[in-house]
């Protein structure tokens, strides 16, 4: 039996349980959130497509009762206030910070030897702020944002090819804010051909910006912060985890000397399965991507500094 709680059942964390449940990644999928009603109504209407949808999964939810979250696989973090138009990211961390704190504290007190799954933003401090508080081994803290970042990069590749975004390859490295991602153009590939070679700079050049700005953009259009794509990316990393796939996914992994970085966390490509982070692939970057990948750590660390802790 496996079993994933996803705490907070706002936009992100129920459309990331409606995945999996979807996607069969666990057996069962608990939500749980502050507000009364909301996990256990949610819950309720997704086990009502269960017929509808052939589905297997046994989600429910419930209100502040960390007992009903007991023995997890993994635990998704989606806890916090989300950002309005014209917010960075990293200007929640005052309230989100409390709030990720207690949050891990509840969670491993039933579940000692889950991997925690970070969403909240900002979400490279708050996966570091999970580090600092629970003390667990840093592979078993993963940071969402590569993986959502790296989906809306393929989606802004496969318009500016005019391709299918299944045929598309890339990813993206760095912090999970506006200007601090980088989207590796020297890697993209339509199925192997680089990108590169088959579009002009400046339509590479604003492929790239779109991407860093991908959740801005979105939340300007809805008022609030994005939820299908971080929902289904999310389901991405706990599908990696809970069926062993040995997936690349760029994560937000806490660094100890690897791309010449330590004592933070942020997105690198790491193997992703059983345990949590297997590995953390060190590509070698060239004297550009280097600088961007330094200038893009000492932003997060700038950030870390605001941490309470
Ligand atoms: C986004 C938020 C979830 O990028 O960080 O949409």
């Amino acid at each position: 039996m496996s079993k994933v709680t996803v705490v907070g059942a706002g936009n992100v964390g129920a459309t990331a349980a409606n995945v999996m449940a979807i996607r069969e990644v666990a057996d069962e999928v608990v939500m749980i959130d502050i507000k009364e009603g909301v996990s256990e109504g949610k819950a309720m209407d997704m086990m009502q497509t269960a017929n509808l949808l052939d589905m297997n999964t046994r989600i429910s939810g419930v209100t502040n009762n960390y007992e009903a979250t007991a023995n997890s696989d993994v635990v998704v973090i989606t806890s916090g206030i989300p950002r309005k138009p014209g917010m960075t990211r990293e200007e929640l961390i005052g309230v989100n910070a409390g709030i990720v704190k207690q949050v891990t504290e509840s969670v491993l007190k039933y579940s000692p030897n889950a991997v925690i799954v970070c969403v909240s933003n900002p979400m490279d401090t708050m996966t570091y702020l999970i580090h600092k508080v629970s003390g667990l081994p840093k592979n078993r803290i993963i940071g969402m944002g590569g993986a959502l970042d790296s989906s809306r990069f393929k989606y802004y590749l496969s318009k500016a090819l005019g391709a299918n975004p299944n045929e598309v390859e890339g990813f993206v490295i760095g912090g999970h804010g506006d200007t601090t991602m980088i989207p590796m153009r020297r890697f993209a590939t339509l199925r192997g051909i680089p990108c590169e070679t088959l579009l002009d700079k400046d339509t590479m050049d604003k492929v790239v910006a779109d991407t860093m700005v991908g959740g801005a953009t979105l939340t300007k259009l809805l008022g609030t912060s994005a939820w299908y794509a971080p929902g289904a990316a999310t389901a991405e990393v706990v599908e990696a985890v809970i069926h062993d796939q040995d997936a690349i996914i760029p994560c937000s992994a806490l660094l100890d000397g690897e791309y010449g970085e330590k004592d933070l966390c942020i997105g690198v490509p790491c193997v992703l399965g059983k345990g949590g982070i297997k590995k953390i692939i060190e590509i070698d970057l060239n004297d550009e991507e280097k600088e961007l990948f330094a200038k893009s750590a000492a932003a997060v660390h700038k950030t870390n500094e605001a941490l309470p802790c």
